[in-house]
C-alpha cells in the first residue's frame, strides 16, 4: 500500500551541493558464525567466492581515502573470518583512515589482536546479545560466544584498542540494559552503543519475536537516562530508541547520500545497508565503476538526495532538514514505496495502522526465532 500525495515531476529535480562522504562501512564478508535474528545483511547472502580479494579491498580504501573518507568501518557477517584481515587493517591504516572493526569476536585470538593492533586499529566495537552465556549464546545461536566475547574484551584491554559495546536490544534482551551497561563497565569500555533492533534483513522475518514492548522502551529509556547520570566522565552511552514508539523518524544514515556509503562483500555500492530491498534502484560496483563516480553521479544515490523527491507532506514540514523524510527502506517495507513518508512519522496517513501493527507484534508469542542463514 502507499501514500497517495502528489510527486514533483521527475525533470524537475534539483540535487543539493554533495560533499563527500565521512564514512564507509566495508563490509569484508557475509559469513558468520553467528546466526543473529536480527542481521542487518540480506537474506540473500554473499557466497565467499564472490567477494573482494584483498587487492580489491585495498583499491577500493585507497578510493574512498581519495575521495574524502575519513574512518573506515571493517565489519560483516564477521570481518574476523577473512584471512586477509590484519593486512587489510594495515592497508587502510597507511593510507590514513581511521579504522573501526565491528566484530562478535568469534574468530579472534591473542595473537590476532596483537598483530591487528601492531596494524594500526583505532578501535574496536564488540558486539553482544546478553549478559549471561545463557542468553547471549541463545540469541546470538552459537554456543560458547558468550565466554569468547568477554577474552577478546580483555585482549582488546590488554593491546590499548579502545572498546565500545554494541548491544542490538529488542524485546528478548531489553530487561538486560542496565545489566549490560555494567557489563561495559567491567570490560573496560569506553562507550556503549545501546540501538533498538531496525526491522531490516533478518529482523523483518523475526518481527514477532523482537517487537519490544511499550512498557520496556519507557523502562529502557529512563535506565539510560539514569545511567548516563551515573557514569557522567567515565563510559558513554549511545541510545537509539526504538522509532515505532516515537513520534518522528530518524535521520536515517544522516540523510541519503550524504554522509556515508556502504560496499558489500562482493563490491556493490549501496547509500545504506538495506537499501537492496528498493527495487526500482540499481547499484553499481566497484570492480566496474569508481568510487567517486558512484558517490557523485550514480542514479541510487541520486534518487532521495535533496528535497524535491519528498512528497508534499515532508517538503512543507519544518523537520525535513532534521529527519530528511525518514527510512526510505523503513517507507518502502511499511508504505511499498520508498518516496513516502516514513510511517513512523506521526503525520503519516500510515501512522494509525502502524501503532495498531506494533501493538499486536508485541504481544507474548511462542514462535519460534528464525535464525540468519538457517531459514
Ligand atoms: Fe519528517 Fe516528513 Fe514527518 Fe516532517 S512529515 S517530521 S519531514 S517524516
Ligand atoms: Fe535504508 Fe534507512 S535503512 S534508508
Amino acid at each position: 500500500m502507499s501514500d497517495t500525495i502528489a510527486r514533483p515531476a521527475e525533470t524537475a529535480r534539483t540535487l543539493p551541493r554533495i560533499l563527500p562522504p565521512m564514512a564507509m562501512l566495508a563490509e569484508l564478508t557475509h559469513r558468520c558464525p553467528l546466526a543473529c535474528p536480527y542481521c542487518s545483511n540480506p537474506i540473500a547472502l554473499t557466497q565467499a567466492k564472490e567477494e573482494l580479494s584483498t587487492e580489491e579491498w585495498t583499491g577500493v580504501f585507497a578510493q574512498a581515502a581519495d575521495l574524502g573518507v575519513l574512518h573506515l568501518h571493517l565489519s560483516g557477517g564477521e570481518p574476523a573470518a577473512r584471512r586477509d584481515l590484519v593486512e587489510l587493517t594495515q592497508a587502510a591504516s597507511s593510507l590514513g583512515l581511521y579504522t573501526n572493526l565491528i566484530t562478535s569476536g568469534v574468530g579472534l585470538t591473542e595473537a590476532r589482536m596483537n598483530s591487528l593492533a601492531d596494524a594500526g586499529l583505532d578501535h574496536i566495537q564488540l558486539s553482544i546479545q546478553g549478559v549471561s552465556p545463557e542468553s547471549a549464546d541463545r540469541i546470538g545461536g552459537y554456543k560458547g560466544g558468550y565466554e569468547r566475547k568477554m577474552a577478546v574484551a580483555g585482549w582488546a584491554a590488554d593491546a590499548a584498542i579502545p572498546l565500545t559495546l554494541n548491544a542490538v536490544c529488542h524485546r528478548q534482551n531489553m530487561g538486560e540494559i542496565d545489566e549490560m551497561i555494567e557489563l561495559a563497565i567491567r570490560l573496560k569500555a569506553r562507550r556503549i552503543e545501546v540501538a533498538t533492533v531496525q526491522f531490516h534483513g533478518w529482523a523483518e522475518r523475526n518481527k514477532e519475536v523482537l517487537m519490544p514492548t511499550r512498557e520496556q522502551v519507557e523502562r529502557a529509556t529512563r535506565t539510560v537516562a539514569e545511567a548516563r547520570e551515573k557514569y557522567q566522565g567515565i563510559l558513554v552511552i549511545d541510545y537509539v530508541p526504538a522509532d515505532y514508539y516515537s513520534k518522528y523518524p530518524k535521520a536515517c544514515m544522516g540523510g541519503w547520500g550524504r554522509v556515508g556509503l556502504n560496499v558489500t562483500p562482493s563490491g556493490r555500492v549501496l547509500p545504506c545497508h538495506a537499501a537492496e530491498t528498493i527495487p526500482s534502484l540499481s547499484f553499481e560496483n566497484v570492480r566496474e565503476n569508481s568510487l567517486s563516480s558512484i558517490w557523485y553521479e550514480s542514479n541510487a544515490f541520486n534518487a532521495y538526495r535533496g528535497e524535491d523527491w519528498m512528497p508534499e507532506l515532508c517538503r512543507s514540514c519544518e523537520r525535513k532538514k532534521v529527519d530528511f523524510g525518514g527510512c526510505r527502506c523503513q517507507a518502502m517495507a511499511l508504505a511499498g514505496d520508498a518516496s513516502a513518508t516514513d510511517p513512523v512519522c506521526i503525520r503519516s496517513p500510515l501512522r494509525d495502522r502502524l501503532t495498531l501493527e506494533v501493538e499486536q507484534l508485541s504481544a507474548p508469542s511462542v514462535v519460534p526465532m528464525n535464525y540468519r542463514g538457517r531459514a
